[in-house]
């Protein structure tokens, strides 16, 4: 190394690490270490056009130059379709806008890890996903093969395993752009900002489906951005024998969230996911529950949905779904009143070794613990691992698939609800004691 080879390093290499110098005013223009046969240029001089494109405009070239000089990279690469046609026009738009440089380099380094990992290092279908720090420090990514064998990152699959590979790096074309929470936060509140400043104040009183009684007016005005005024207990929907007035939302008109939207969001992305239809189909076909989430978001509620994947859905009897209002109760304990994401919640059990969570099925909670470097909720033989991890953030609803179904500990003073016959118990059939 040393010196610059300028031959084999195309010119848009040359051209940006002008630009990375100009625009960045470094005190020390020392970024020249790089090696033509370097993983960068390759991804420079590579098909993901679009990518390099937005490595350019984030000033990145530097900071990956200093990287790629101190450690293997793996990068993974959308494919240019990605984010020409699927991206959300919108969003690419924020992601350029200059007042949003730091959002666009968080997107960017979260795609790229400090390591190499080629194709052979990906976990087996049986394991759990395996976290890997990014370059973006608060952002992981998760590895693992799905039965099918197919290998992906986080919610994307790998379209091109080990498309281009260095002696520095390995390159990874991904069929999809992945979104860092922090970064769909961001954009969320924006556009959060953009639809509350439209919504139009609406005096008329409005009925509760439910009770078929007009819903009490908002409370006074509680500050904007405050937590609900009741615990979220009291917002829930009453069941059929005793119903109370329902909540009065937590502000004015300007503390609107369209928590319908979110939800029907956020079940549009599970459907899209993969896997996770059985818990859809629950949530809107079988029982009212996402009208009733979407209630809460709209509320001020902050809500996470342990959401059983098919596979743990499909041991589940027709009994113990047909009893009536075993649905909700079992949903119900699916979801925790509070936000949480994969990284709150793994960085707690760490920190804890064993947490409680609250779930909307009171009095019973969930217990979280660290296995096999991730989150494990349950105890004994109902246990469920986070099994894909972050499916939807929105920064109001979050949630996480598992690959069980839980129900609360026997001890707690409700017998399991398990039918008299044909028992299939819910089990962890691979990592059972
Ligand atoms: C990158 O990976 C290669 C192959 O595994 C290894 O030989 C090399 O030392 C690594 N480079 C750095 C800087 O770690
Ligand atoms: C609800 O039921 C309809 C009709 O069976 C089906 O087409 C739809 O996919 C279901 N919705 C979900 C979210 O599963």
């Amino acid at each position: 190394m040393g010196g610059i080879p300028i031959y084999g390093v195309s010119s848009l290499l040359f051209i940006l690490l002008t630009l990375s110098i100009t625009s960045t005013a470094l005190p020390t223009p020392s970024a020249a270490q790089i090696n033509s046969n370097s993983v960068l240029v390759a991804l420079l001089d590579s098909h993901y056009t679009e990518l390099a494109e937005l490595v350019e405009k984030a000033l990145l070239l530097h900071t990956l130059e200093q990287a790629v000089g101190n450690h293997n990279l793996t990068i993974f690469a959308p494919r240019n379709e990605a984010l020409e046609r699927r991206l959300d026009p919108e969003f690419k738009r924020f992601l350029l806008e200059p007042r949003n440089l730091h959002s666009l380099q968080t997107l960017l380094m979260a795609h790229i890890l400090p390591s190499r990992v080629g194709s052979p290092d990906w976990p087996q279908p049986s394991d759990p996903s395996r976290r890997h720090r990014t370059l973006s420090s608060s952002h992981h990514l998760h590895l693992s093969t799905k039965p099918t064998g197919q290998k992906t990152v986080d919610s994307a699959e790998i379209v091109r395993p080990d498309d281009v590979t260095r002696p520095d790096g390995v390159i990874h074309g991904i069929e999809r752009l992945l979104i860092p929470q922090s970064v769909q936060e961001d954009f969320n509140r924006r556009r959060n900002l953009r639809s509350i400043s439209a919504v139009i104040p609406e005096g008329a009183p409005e009925v509760d489906p439910r009770t078929h009684r007009l819903k009490k007016p908002a409370a006074a005005a509680v500050p904007v951005g405050a937590p609900p005024v009741l615990p979220i207990y009291d917002a829930l929907a009453p069941g059929p024998s005793l119903a109370p007035a329902p909540a009065p939302g937590p502000g004015g008109p300007h503390h609107h969230f369209d928590g319908h939207s979110q939800v029907k969001d956020f079940i549009h992305t599970l459907l899209h996911y993969g896997g996770y239809n059985e818990m859809a189909d629950i949530l809107v076909n079988l029982t009212s529950l996402a009208t009733e989430m979407g209630r809460l978001v709209s509320e001020g509620y902050v809500l996470t949905v342990l959401a059983p994947n098919d596979e743990a859905m499909a041991k589940l009897t027709t009994d113990q779904l047909s009893e009536p209002g075993a649905p909700e109760q079992i949903i119900y304990y699916h979801i925790i009143p509070e936000y949480q994401t994969e990284e709150s919640m793994y960085n707690a059990v760490r920190r804890f070794g064993k947490v409680k969570y609250d779930t909307l099925r009171l009095p019973h909670k969930v217990t979280a613990q660290e296995a096999d470097g991730s989150v494990k909720f349950g105890a004994g033989d109902v246990s469920a691992y986070l099994f894909d991890p972050d499916i939807y953030t929105d920064g109001r609803i979050s949630v996480q698939g598992i690959d069980g179904i839980l129900f609360p500990e026997s001890e707690a003073g409700e017998p399991l609800r398990k039918p008299a016959s044909p028992v299939k118990v819910v089990t962890k059939p691979r990592r059972g004691n």
